[in-house]
């Protein structure tokens, strides 16, 4: 069925009222899930009405309903993509294979880990993200925030329904600890590092869903090609929502970007990389902005894990986890005697290497990811080249400021070459976002909640959310 059941407490596509067992388990869980919703989610803004899209259906077409609705009051629930009939398994050792309907026995650990943490990354975003609305440039962006936000709530709902319907005993354990589990928190933080960063501000928001989500798309594409049927059909649907997610990032950096150029053009200001001239106009520096971009681009790297992993080539092997675009790649989708170029260090320098392709699955992953982050880059450059200023923005190489995999034990310059723990120190303030910076940025972020005003640091959007006017009220405060 591709229309949504809202006529239930939770509403779904899965017929879940034939399935007592797991009703009532989702059913109990729920009202777990409000009480984080309420003391984690927006902070402070749960009681207003927010214009908000609501997924209807799971067609590629015409999914979303858009209408004002207290967040609390959101209709999440359980959605997955239309069953392909006759859908096979795409690589591994069982290609060719029909796709599985029910958890295959020996791999029920390794498709458990997977749920845990793709769903513990969803209610982190949203812990990072609770203090936003307060300081929030437009009533555009705020909405936009809460929009990713009640998303990530649902996405959190596509896990634990994996966990509750297909694990039992262990699956009920793990969706409580999803609810445990707190962003930074020392004693019970989340699982990856990136879900722990903090997100203070706005400009690190859009970074983080330019960057963060866009790891999200990476994994989900992987899952997406499982060969466990449900697994894939549940991260089919989120992707669909998780476009919106980098489209608010990418477009938010774009604003900021437009709008700096437009204040430097404004007062005659000819040398972009001149940091005080630009903060005295009250608009994020070019500089900063490119350490924004070292800083959230390397850790949302370390999210793609070790460099060689004989985890990810046991995944891929097992037809659980594929690769981007698995069907797509011209090849044997086995990887037998296959080779990948992987940077590693050798004789103190980064150079690249063939290793096995099965076990350098991840940094094919990361390639993708890399690929999809240069064409992000082209988006945000050719905006300097629009408003006639001489700045480029770039990614760094990706051996800088690594924590996790080969690079994780060196200090790299952003230019990929190996440098000494004192020229690190020395320099890690112009390629890092230093605290000055940082507290700058804060300085900025004063809410703006007039209907089509915008804080003046960014650049209004060239559209409304869902064709709406300039001055549309997306969120009611009054
Ligand atoms: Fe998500
Ligand atoms: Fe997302």
């Amino acid at each position: 069925m591709s229309q949504v059941d809202y006529t239930t407490l939770i509403p779904n596509n899965v017929d879940l009222s034939s399935d007592a067992r797991l009703q009532r388990a989702m059913e109990q869980w729920y009202p777990k899930y409000l009480d984080w919703w309420n003391d984690m989610g927006p902070n402070g803004f749960q009681g207003f009405d927010v214009y908000l899209r609501t997924a209807v259906g799971v067609d590629s077409e015409g999914w979303a309903k858009f209408g004002y609705v207290k967040m609390p009051e959101y209709r999440w629930g359980i959605l997955l993509a239309p069953q392909v009939e006759n859908r096979k398994i795409a690589f591994g050792e069982h290609i060719g294979e029909p796709v599985w309907h029910e958890v295959p026995g020996e791999y029920r650990a390794m498709i458990r880990r997977l749920c845990v943490i793709q769903g513990d990354t969803e209610p982190a975003s949203v812990e990072q993200q609770r203090y936003l609305g307060e300081t929030a440039p437009s009533l555009y962006d705020m909405r936009n925030v809460f929009q990713v936000n009640v998303e990530e709530g649902r996405h959190l709902w596509a896990m634990v329904y994996m966990l509750q319907k297909y694990f039992g005993r262990d699956g009920r354990e793990e969706a409580e600890g999803l609810l445990q589990r707190r962003s930074g928190d020392k004693d019970r933080p989340r699982i990856l590092g990136a879900f722990n960063e903090k997100t203070p501000d706005w400009v690190s928001f859009f970074m983080f869903t330019t960057f963060t989500d866009r790891d999200g798309k990476m994994q989900l594409e992987s899952l997406a090609q499982s060969g466990f049927d449900p697994l894939s059909r549940t991260c089919r649907f989120m992707l669909t929502e998780e476009g919106h997610h980098m489209f608010v990032g990418r477009t938010g950096v774009e604003r900021i970007i437009q709008r700096t150029c437009q204040a430097l053009n404004e007062n005659g200001i000819t040398d972009p990389g001149d940091i005080d001239k630009a903060r005295s106009l009250g608009v994020v520096d070019l500089p900063t902005i490119q350490k924004k971009i070292n800083f959230h681009y390397s850790v949302t790297l370390d999210l793609f894990g070790a460099e060689i992993s004989t985890n990810a080539a046991n995944s891929f092997n097992a037809g659980i986890k594929g690769r981007f675009n698995e069907a797509k790649i011209d090849d044997d989708h086995q990887l037998k005697s296959d080779t990948y170029p992987v940077a590693q260090i050798i004789d103190g320098a980064v150079k690249t290497q063939e290793v096995p392709a099965l076990t350098a699955i991840n940094t094919r992953l990361a390639d993708d990811f890399i690929g999809d982050c240069e064409s992000v880059m082209k988006r945000w450059n050719r905006v300097f080249t629009e408003q006639n200023v001489d700045f480029q923005l770039r990614l760094p190489h990706r051996a800088f400021h690594r924590a996790v995999g080969e690079f994780s034990e060196v200090r790299i310059d952003p230019n990929g070459n190996l440098v000494t723990e004192e020229e690190w120190q020395l320099k890690k303030n112009h390629w890092l976002p230093s605290n000055d910076d940082l507290e700058y940025i804060l300085s900025l972020m004063e809410q703006e909640v007039r209907p089509g005003k915008f804080a003046n640091w960014i650049a209004p959007p060239r559209a409304g959310i869902n064709g709406q006017v300039g001055d549309f009220e997306y969120v009611k405060l009054n």
